[in-house]
């Protein structure tokens, strides 16, 4: 057997124009190592509820493939993150990723993106929550998807108002030891904002199979 039939989460691609994504491999893990080092948000502002980048330099990069690994081995049906590595024109700049417990019942589960800071404002953000609002909706048969951002990172809000999320609360985290407000959003089939840039999947059926998710 080849790795894309043992492990099905290697044989989704996800393409919109010059974007592709792909469940994240070893393979991958140097050059998003190196796009985490050369830093992925403002120092003095903390985007993430888990604070992963705020750690000593030289810790991150083996914590950075640890989590990775992770998610990797436990990815089951009852409970799966899949990591999207992102490339633009052939080159990585970034993680798209979606997690979910109990999917193939509950339909529902969250995004979470970053890209490197040099590829910020290009509108990168924007189309690779579009492509994997695409696939989640059209492929693996999600009724809603939910996201959150701090009420300091207006990036992140702008992406989710421009693909049609809508807001869902708020949520109060402790963040650097003060408590930072998170505005919960989601996003129903009917309001999303697709865009011009068509979509497109292939792998989605073994997937499906191995999640035991009936479309
Ligand atoms: C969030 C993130 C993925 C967005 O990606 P991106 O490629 O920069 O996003 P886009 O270029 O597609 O869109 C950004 C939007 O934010 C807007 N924006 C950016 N900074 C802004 C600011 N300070 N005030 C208001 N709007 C702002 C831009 O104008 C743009 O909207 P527009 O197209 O309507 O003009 C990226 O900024 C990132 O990786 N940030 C660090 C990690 C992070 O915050 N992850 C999300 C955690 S919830």
């Amino acid at each position: 057997m080849i790795m894309e039939e043992i492990w099905p989460p290697y044989a989704v691609t996800i393409t919109s124009g010059e974007l592709s994504m792909r469940v994240v491999r070893d393979d991958d893990l140097p050059e998003l190592v190196d796009l985490v080092l050369s830093g992925i948000h403002d120092p003095d502002r903390m985007p993430f509820s888990f604070p992963w980048t705020d750690v000593d330099p030289a810790e991150l990069p083996a914590n950075f493939v640890r989590y990775h690994w992770q998610v990797r081995s436990q990815l089951s049906p009852a409970r799966f993150s899949l990591e999207f590595a992102v490339r633009q024109a052939g080159e990585m700049v970034g993680i798209q990723g979606f997690s979910a417990q109990d999917f193939a019942v509950t339909r529902t589960g969250e995004t979470g993106s970053w890209l490197a800071r040099r590829f910020h404002g290009r509108g990168i953000g924007t189309r690779m929550r579009r492509a994997i609002c695409a696939f989640l909706f059209d492929e693996l048969g999600a009724t809603e998807i939910t996201s959150g951002a701090f009420t300091d990172n207006p990036a992140s809000k702008a992406v989710s108002r421009k693909v049609g999320y809508r807001p869902n609360g708020t949520q109060r985290l402790a963040r650097r030891g003060t408590v930072g407000v998170i505005e919960r959003l989601v996003l129903a089939p009917e309001d999303f904002v697709r865009g011009d840039e068509p979509v497109q999947v292939t792998g989605a059926r073994p997937l499906r199979s191995f999640l035991k998710v009936d479309r």
